[in-house]
């Protein structure tokens, strides 16, 4: 199957619906996407889109807090474009019909999440990117200018002369087709499935993020790992989210003797920043000897179960009560502060290729996201892609201070891994806690298996040959970032390395890789 578009959007997230409908006025829009929106990680999101909407709230409250967060490598210009720019396009998406939660005076219901000095997080209960991906689903599924290509994953970029000019994809039945498209945007998400322990849905095993890297597109930050501290934590269980807005609303830390003890190790105690609280719980964890909790047995029942309907099913069908039990956590992988490098309107270092979302890397998050940006960014960097792949082409202003070429490794004729094997190596070499051996090993493995033949062609192998191609792909990728970077900072920490080195590392590398 051959098509011919203005505009190629692979990803049907937050960042690629909202692109490919401001798209959709300036040409015909063809939109790939891997899997049903409800499985993408916008459609599993939970506690909400932050914006500076509350009285007590300002834009420069906003990028100030989301600047403590990063750990210094925020990028300032692309915090602002989504502090001032946010507001607007979350008003646009109540004018579409997202039915936020509201509070009595019929104002939006602002939420409290950790590291946001004011409420300030819109939400649909506990289930705000479910909706959010139903008010941007059904107008572009009634747009006459999208063309939607479900169950259509994408397997690799085309250049023409140095710029990208469309993608090949597979869809589920097998069938092989070609876009031809003026300008493609990469709106894949995130790669949190490349860990063993992750809350994001399989989908997300960073393929955009491959693909950009294979035609040689700079990828930054990858170091930059989000653990998510809560997750569910039950043998045999799904690592099901128990969102920070929970912590928001009064939940404790606990540990085994039902003590709180984030105080102990943060003055911000149980909503200091995620990677502040995954490496206390963790600490918590290894001074004890036991599992850490969380609790609201002291809230109101029926605030709790009214506020938190979701996830109250989600604790009930593994035999949990959320207003009750103690609730065992532990963290695990969530959210890629890194991606295809982008300047603030989504342009990557290919001509014609853009990328947005969690995919991309404008650096708006540093070393280390604040709760509900996330959304917040998918939904201001999609629409300003969208405004830029209508103008005429011109170079991307990049920000990156350090780029390191590097060979794309071939020639290594091995064993294939299984995703099981790729995702275990990735979460006890390149998780919380890292060091140079084990990333050296680490780096040397995912090395000889892209190396292997047979993964080097993945567009011509089975499905789970392209998913382990993107697995160890953005695995070795993440992986060499992490051993590169001898400090720690935001989400990265290394214990040969503990303190953060403004001298050497105030700055963000990217990787370009060549064949
Ligand atoms: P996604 O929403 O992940 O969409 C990616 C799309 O690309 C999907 O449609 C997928 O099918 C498609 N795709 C992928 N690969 C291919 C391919 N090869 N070919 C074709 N299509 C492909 N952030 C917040 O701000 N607030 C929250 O409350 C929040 N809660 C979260 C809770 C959970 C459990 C998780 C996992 C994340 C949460 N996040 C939250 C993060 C946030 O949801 C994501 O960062 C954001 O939704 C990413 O949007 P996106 O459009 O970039 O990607
Ligand atoms: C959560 O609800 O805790 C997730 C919010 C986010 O990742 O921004």
């Amino acid at each position: 199957m051959d098509l011919d578009g203005d505009f190629l959007v692979i990803g049907g997230g937050i960042a690629g619906l909202r692109a490919a409908l401001s798209l959709s006025d300036a040409g015909d829009v063809i939109l790939l996407t891997k899997g049903d929106p409800s499985e993408s990680n916008t459609g599993y999101a939970q506690g909400g889109i932050a914006a500076a909407l509350g009285p007590d709230d300002s834009p420069e409250l906003h990028a100030r807090d989301t600047i403590a967060a990063g750990g210094g490598l925020s990028v300032p210009a692309a915090v602002d474009v989504l502090v001032r720019e946010g507001p607007r396009y979350v008003r646009e998406l109540v004018e579409w019909g997202a039915a936020f939660d509201r509070d009595e005076s019929g104002a939006p219901a602002l939420g409290r999440e950790a590291a946001h000095s004011v409420r300030r997080v819109l939400h649909a209960r506990d289930a705000t990117g479910r909706e959010i991906a139903r008010v941007l689903g059904s107008r572009a599924g009634g747009n006459p200018h999208i063309r939607v290509i479900g169950d259509a994953v994408a397997t690799g970029l085309h250049l023409t002369g140095g710029a990208c000019t469309g993608a090949n994809f597979v869809t589920a039945a097998g069938e092989r087709g070609r876009v031809a498209a003026d300008a493609t945007l990469v709106a894949t998400g995130g790669a949190g499935y490349i860990f063993r322990e992750t809350t994001n849905p399989a989908l997300a095993t960073g393929d955009g993020i491959a693909m950009a890297a294979r035609v040689g597109a700079r990828i930054m930050d990858l170091e930059f790992v989000q653990f998510h501290p809560t997750a569910l934590d039950l043998d045999g269980s799904p690592r099901f989210l128990l969102s920070e807005a929970l912590r928001g609303e009064g939940a404790r830390l606990v540990n085994h003797l039902g003590e709180p003890f984030m105080e102990r190790y943060e003055p911000a105690g149980d909503l200091a920043p995620r990677d502040l609280v995954a490496r206390a719980m963790v600490r918590e964890m290894t001074r004890t000897g036991a599992p850490v909790y969380l609790t609201m047995a002291h809230l109101d029942p029926a605030f709790v179960l009214g506020r938190f309907p979701a996830i109250a099913l989600a604790c009930a069908r593994v035999g949990l009560d959320l207003a009750h039990d103690r609730l065992p956590v532990s963290p695990a992988a969530h959210y890629m502060m890194g991606g295809i490098e982008t300047d603030l309107d989504g342009r990557t270092s290919v001509a014609g290729l853009f990328a947005a979302g969690e995919a991309a890397c404008t650096g708006v998050h540093g070393a280390n996201r604040l709760a509900s940006n996330s959304l917040l960014e998918g939904l201001v960097f999609g629409a300003r892609a969208a405004a830029a792949m209508q103008r005429p082409p011109r170079p991307s202003a990049l920000r990156s201070e350090g780029v390191v070429d590097a060979p794309l490794p071939g020639g290594s004729a091995g064993p294939i891994p299984t995703a099981h094997i790729v995702r275990s190596l990735m979460w006890r070499s390149v998780g919380l806690l890292r060091e140079r051996r084990a990333l050296e090993a680490t780096v040397r493995r995912l090395e000889r298996w892209i190396g292997a033949a047979t993964l080097r062609e993945p567009e011509s192998g089975s499905a789970e040959r392209r998913r382990v191609f993107s697995l160890v792909m953005v695995g070795w990728l993440v992986a060499r970032a992490a051993l590169r970077r001898e400090e720690s900072r935001g989400a990265h920490f290394r214990t040969d390395f503990p303190e953060r080195d403004d001298l050497h590392w105030n700055k963000h590398i990217s990787d370009r890789l060549y064949v």
